[in-house]
């Protein structure tokens, strides 16, 4: 029987397998008049012997079209991936990111001549600032995952600069996103972590036990990977600050709570914004991300450099910040998501910012109140812009949270998040996003109610629809197939 994969692959051939040599996709310049060019190619680093697809100009369309087919993305439906907010993204930002002014930018181009860019980018960070309740920002780190890296560097440093150099630990829930615990090893720091209250919040006397004169921070994502608000934040910031401890806001959740609530008025002294994710740029795309962080007024200095500071019309990079803790990405990281997000953030507006929010929360509320009866969700506290609940109860007919996703692709839809987080048995992690309509929220839930009724056999023979059917995962876990070459050939 041929391997799932294979099949794929056959479906549609790489362009190495498809060319024909001869083949061209566009017209050349005579080789007489383009001969200067080799003069161009350094001595020794020209080769003849390049393997390369010869193709058509139909044949490569027709590859491209053919693949998008097969994929599935936040323009083809709801993609109610869980913790990852997934929502469509309005093409007007990438239409704006891709001017050819800003595309052909260098970065490093003189100041004087990219004074527009850096005029977006202090925006930016104003209202990244402003949206968070927090003094400074920082847009430098690449991905949430490096903004909480960042900013446990600046909660390290913070404690050093003021000779309190024992605090080395970092206490995190168990309802907390796997790079938490992982930027914490990473900054040098221990991880402590504390077990959720039964309602799915964070347990206060819990956090009490575990604060100490070791404790550099502690590090909650609100609402949690559970979509629960956390009702005990004022007496955790107390019991935090009084402990000597700085709060850490992962901000992955902020599509929950734009213009509604801010974490700076919590209490929180560092946080980090995904704008892959909130700020008009897909999540989980493989390309670029930005994880901007912004402090609390006695951390600003702390920052990394350079920030960028406006002196009348002058917009300027700034590298003189006394306990900077120096660099953390190359140039001034990834300014193409940067551009979308202060497109977004201008076109909607602070009440459109809200609105946003609040229909998140609303559609995410929606699909819980539709299948809780069939799917119960764990923890009884109200939920925000994602839920989880739980297909446990398929175990007893040969189903698992697997097979519903399984089950909803072959009914063309995107599934949730599965197995995350770890503390609910078979978790789907629900966020539909506030861009999907009501029908669209109707077909995603009439589609898990109907699985729920899905025989064992019916599980295992899913998905018959997609490109890819059923994947041996064991095989596929234990015999990684890295490269095409290594394919087994077609008999
Ligand atoms: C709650 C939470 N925190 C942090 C992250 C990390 O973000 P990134 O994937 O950009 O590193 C994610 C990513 O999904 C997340 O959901």
């Amino acid at each position: 029987m041929k391997h799932t994969f294979q099949q794929a692959r056959y479906d549609e051939p790489l362009l190495i397998e498809k060319g024909k040599p001869g083949r061209v996709g566009t017209t050349l310049p005579p080789w007489d008049d383009i001969r200067d060019l080799r003069d161009l190619v350094p001595e020794g680093m020209s080769r003849e012997d390049v393997r390369l697809p010869e193709l058509s100009e139909p044949e490569i369309i027709r590859h491209y079209v053919r693949l998008s087919q097969m994929n599935y993305g936040t323009d083809s439906g709801i993609y109610p991936l869980g913790s990852c907010t997934m929502k469509y993204n309005p093409k007007i930002n990438d239409v704006i990111a891709s001017h050819p002014t800003l595309r052909r930018m260098h970065p490093l181009q003189p100041e004087d001549t990219v004074q527009g860019v850096l005029r977006m980018m202090y925006e930016l960070q104003e209202a990244l600032a402003e949206i968070g309740g927090m003094s400074a920002c920082t847009l430098q780190p690449a991905a949430g995952a490096a903004g909480e890296f960042t900013g446990l560097l600046i909660a390290k440093k913070y404690h050093e600069s003021r000779g309190d150099t024992i605090r080395d630990e970092v206490i995190i829930p168990d309802s907390a996103h796997g790079t938490n615990p992982a930027s914490a090893v990473l900054a040098g720091l221990k991880v402590i972590e504390i077990l959720s209250a039964p309602d799915g919040t964070v347990d206060v006397e819990a956090l009490k036990g575990a604060l100490s004169e070791r404790t550099a921070a502690f590090m909650i994502t609100n609402p949690s990977t559970l979509g629960i608000f956390e009702r005990n934040i004022n007496a955790i910031q107390r019991a935090c600050h009084d402990a000597g401890a700085l709060l850490y806001y992962d901000g992955a959740n902020l599509n929950a709570l734009m213009g509604k609530a801010r974490p700076g008025d919590m209490g929180f002294d560092i946080m980090h914004y995904n704008l892959h994710k909130t700020f008009s740029t897909p999540h989980g795309g493989g390309g670029p991300g930005s994880g901007p962080v912004a402090v609390a007024a006695r951390l600003a200095d702390f920052l990394p450099v350079p920030v960028i500071v406006r002196n009348g019309n002058d917009y300027i990079l700034d590298y003189d910040l006394p306990n900077t803790i120096g660099k953390v990405k190359g140039f001034y990281g990834n300014v193409g998501i940067m551009i979308r997000a202060w497109a977004f953030i201008k076109v909607l507006g602070g009440e459109g910012l809200k609105r946003a929010s609040e229909l998140a929360v609303l559609n995410a509320s929606y699909i819980r109140s539709r299948i809780e009866s069939v799917y119960p969700v764990p923890f009884s506290s109200p939920t925000k812009h994602e839920f989880v609940a739980s297909a446990d109860f398929l175990k007893e007919k040969g189903g698992s949270a697997k097979d519903v996703a399984k089950q909803l692709a072959q009914r063309g839809l995107h599934p949730p998040t599965n197995y995350f987080p770890l503390i609910v048995s078979e978790a789907l992690m629900i966020e539909p996003t506030e861009s999907e309509t009501m029908e669209e929220l109707d077909r995603f839930s009439d589609a898990l109610l109907e699985i729920a009724n899905c025989t064992a056999e019916e599980f295992a023979a899913a998905p018959k629809t997609t490109t890819v059917g059923r994947v041996d995962e064991i095989t596929a876990a234990k015999n990684l197939i890295l490269n095409w070459n290594q394919f087994p050939k077609e008999e």
